[in-house]
């Protein structure tokens, strides 16, 4: 950096210390003025790999050419509207997300995936009369009411009491099991034998991510879901998944729970369906929907249906589905996966590494000098020296996982040179 660029920066951190109320730890040391594509890029031309899609979202990269046209050409014509009036994006994307899931027709568009959680919990409990809701206990679900009771990962501290009738069970880690010779069928069954001593016998709900994300990549086994299912059923519960980071093609699969050929009562979508942009969904069945209306379901929001995400979300599937992007999720995290098992061979801090198509986690084992999260939260800073950010969570929240996910559009050269930079930074923390 020249001194003229140096001052400017100096004079930008100033500000924003002054100004920005943390909301979750230290800002990046890190200021993009424009992305495209993978890249972030500063006011002084330094070109980061984006390897988290923005907050685990920008499926199609950064800016891609075909949103920037859709944002344009919609907000020039139809922006936002009285939430009562319905329009064409809407019932556009509505009836596109009811094709790809026809069990799940009824479409509500809100903006973030901690409101379409909250939409989702107050729609179950609504319609089964109950009110208690269960979570796995690393879960992440939103910083709103309902969809922070269920969250588990973090935040619960110094904040009052959260939702009364809010449960949480482990999910099943088989890198770390909590019990050596117990499997996840056993200590599944075993957590709904307490959660029916517990309860109230008002079980409303279980809200579950196919692969907890914040909680470290932890992948469900197949099986697991079916079996949830099956519990939830035999209690009149009904099962939410969350998708907001595993939907939209991001596992190999347009939404993760095909994998195991479960259906949830209650679909959520937020992150990847507007690629970045404010955008979620709560999908569900026709006879839930009915049920809810006839008790005058409420979730009357600002931008409940607005018009200009919703394009975008069309456009997103659009650009999905055309470029067979789940596909090139299974083969690009197949190329990302290999390039990480590499390093695990070359790297003993390396411990495990996870996920599904280009969602992966890579867990680091504690070594004789570091903990697992002191060595994460190094690399994590290190590997931005060198032009990577490659992992979502940072300074000790990350529990010694990183996570991984680059955007769907990412090429070969682009996953080599993020494995490339990620290898030179476990070097540097963790020398040989
Ligand atoms: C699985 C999952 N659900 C919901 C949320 C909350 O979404 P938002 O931050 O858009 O409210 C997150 C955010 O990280 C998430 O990972």
């Amino acid at each position: 950096m020249n001194d003229a660029a140096t001052r400017a920066n100096d004079t930008f951190w100033i500000r924003a210390n002054r100004h920005l109320l943390r909301y979750g730890g230290d800002f990046v040391p890190f200021v993009p003025e424009r992305a495209e594509g993978v890249f972030l890029y500063d006011a002084n031309g330094r070109r980061v790999l984006d390897f988290t899609s923005g907050q685990m979202s920008a499926i199609l990269g950064h800016c891609h050419p075909e949103i920037v046209a859709t944002v344009r050409d919609t907000v020039g014509r139809l922006d936002h509207l009285f939430s009562s009036m319905a329009s064409a994006p809407v019932v556009d994307l509505a009836e596109a997300l009811a094709g790809l899931v026809p069990s799940l027709p009824k479409v509500v568009l809100l903006s973030t995936g901690g409101e379409a959680n909250e939409a989702a919990i107050r729609l179950a409990k609504l319609v089964t009369g109950k009110w208690e809701i269960v979570g796995f206990t690393q879960s992440w679900h939103g910083m709103t009411g309902a969809a922070a009771a269920s969250t588990y990962k973090a935040g619960r501290r110094g904040v009052g009491p959260l939702m009364p009738g809010a449960f949480g069970i482990p999910a099943p880690n088989a890198y770390r099991p909590r019990f050596q010779g117990v499997d996840w069928r056993q200590e599944l069954d075993d957590s709904f034998d307490l959660l029916d001593r517990q309860c109230t016998g008002n079980l409303a709900a279980f809200i579950a991510e196919p692969i907890l994300s914040s909680g470290g990549v932890l992948d469900l086994p197949p099986g697991y879901l079916n079996a949830l299912q099956a519990h939830c059923r035999a209690r009149g519960m009904l099962l939410i998944l969350d998708e907001a980071q595993t939907g939209i093609g991001r596992t190999g699969k347009m939404f993760a729970f095909e994998r195991d050929g479960v259906v949830p009562d209650i679909l959520t979508l937020s992150k990847t369906l507007g690629a970045g942009l404010p955008l979620s969904a709560v999908m569900t069945t026709t006879e839930i929907a009915d049920e809810a209306e006839a008790r005058d379901f409420l979730f009357y929001t600002t931008h409940v249906n607005d018009p200009l995400p919703a394009a975008v979300g069309l456009k997103v599937l659009e650009v999905v589905q055309r470029d067979r992007l789940a596909d090139r999720a299974m083969t690009s995290g197949a190329r990302l996966e290999a390039g990480l098992r590499g390093l695990q061979q070359r790297h003993p801090c390396v411990g495990d590494i996870r996920g599904r198509g280009l969602l992966l986690g890579l867990e680091f084992a504690d070594t004789d000098r570091m903990a697992a999260s002191a060595i994460s939260d190094a690399v994590t800073d290190v590997a931005l020296e060198l032009g990577l950010s490659a992992n979502i969570v940072r300074a000790g929240s990350s529990g010694g996982t990183m996570r991984i996910a680059p955007s769907l559009t990412v090429t070969d050269a682009e996953i080599d040179l993020g494995v490339e930079l990620l290898d030179a930074a476990i070097a540097r923390v963790v020398p040989a």
